[in-house]
């Protein structure tokens, strides 16, 4: 997969994209991350990327001549198609996404779904945003981490190039599973983990993790899962496909 990103601070990349997992990733050839500045793209005469926004209030804007022009680099380069509202099959492969408090919010089914794309564009925002007709002609997809506001987008781009990125296949160990996990294929968030030393200032290890049997373990962590997310996301317990006994035994812990 190739990421490219497309930000007025390239330099806010450097240590997350060279460090830990990503950074093995990209390595191990498993995928390319790369990030472009969009201010030596502005036609202005001193590199300007922003302006006032027409109508006036608060702040300045992005500009779309240099996002539009960095953009057609980019894809050019990369020989994908740059413009949005293309025919699934005409952009196919490539999905050109926007960091936006007013997109969709980034969960990990779209983190597996973006996974599946073999390019994926970010465009990181400043200021008060970006000109509207930037994103009506180049952007497929607005996204958003969470409800919040953010001074930039980069933040975001780290967050959906380190979330996706670990879905692919072979980027993780195979000790590190992104199966087994909150908000994986079980729906749930993740039960309680314990590592050595056995006891630590007065408190053990639950007795059923240390016996060895796998069907008991994987009982209880089934148990502690559901319990974890019932206290803590119980909007998730809606779609997470828990069995009669399983409600029932819920129904009891919480009476
Ligand atoms: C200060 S924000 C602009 C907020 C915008 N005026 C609004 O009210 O929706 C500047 C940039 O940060 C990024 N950003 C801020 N919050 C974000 C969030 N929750 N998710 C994704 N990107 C965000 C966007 O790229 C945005 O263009």
């Amino acid at each position: 997969m190739t990421i490219d990103i497309l930000t007025i601070f390239p330099e806010m990349f450097d240590s997350v994209l060279n460090a830990s997992i990503l950074g093995r990733a990209r390595q191990a050839g498993l995928i390319e991350i790369e990030a472009t500045d969009i201010r030596p793209f502005s036609a202005s005469k001193h590199k300007n990327t922003d302006d006032y926004p027409f109508g006036g209030g608060a702040g300045m804007l992005m500009m779309a001549q240099p996002i539009a022009d960095c953009m057609k680099a980019v894809c050019e380069k990369r020989g994908v198609p740059c413009l949005s509202n293309l025919e699934p099959h005409e952009s196919a492969g490539v999905k050109r996404i926007y960091l936006s408090p007013r997109g969709v919010p980034l969960t990990q089914k779209l983190a597996q779904e973006l996974s599946q794309e073999e390019h994926l564009i970010l465009l990181c925002g400043h200021y008060e945003g970006v000109d509207q007709r930037v994103l009506d002609k180049y952007i497929d997809l607005e996204v958003s981490i969470g409800d919040y506001v953010l001074t930039g987008g980069e933040l975001g781009a780290m967050v959906i190039a380190d979330c996706v990125a670990r879905l692919i296949p072979g980027v993780l160990g195979s000790e590190e599973s992104p199966q087994d996990e909150s908000f994986s294929d079980a729906g749930l968030l993740e039960y309680p983990q314990y590592t050595r030393p056995r006891e630590f200032e007065g408190m053990t290890v639950p007795e059923v993790l240390l016996n060895g049997d796998h069907a008991k373990i994987a009982a209880w962590r089934r148990e502690q899962a559901i319990l974890a997310t019932a206290q803590r996301r119980p909007d998730l317990l809606k779609t997470a496909g828990l069995t009669e006994k399983e409600k029932q035994a819920l129904l009891r812990d919480r009476s």
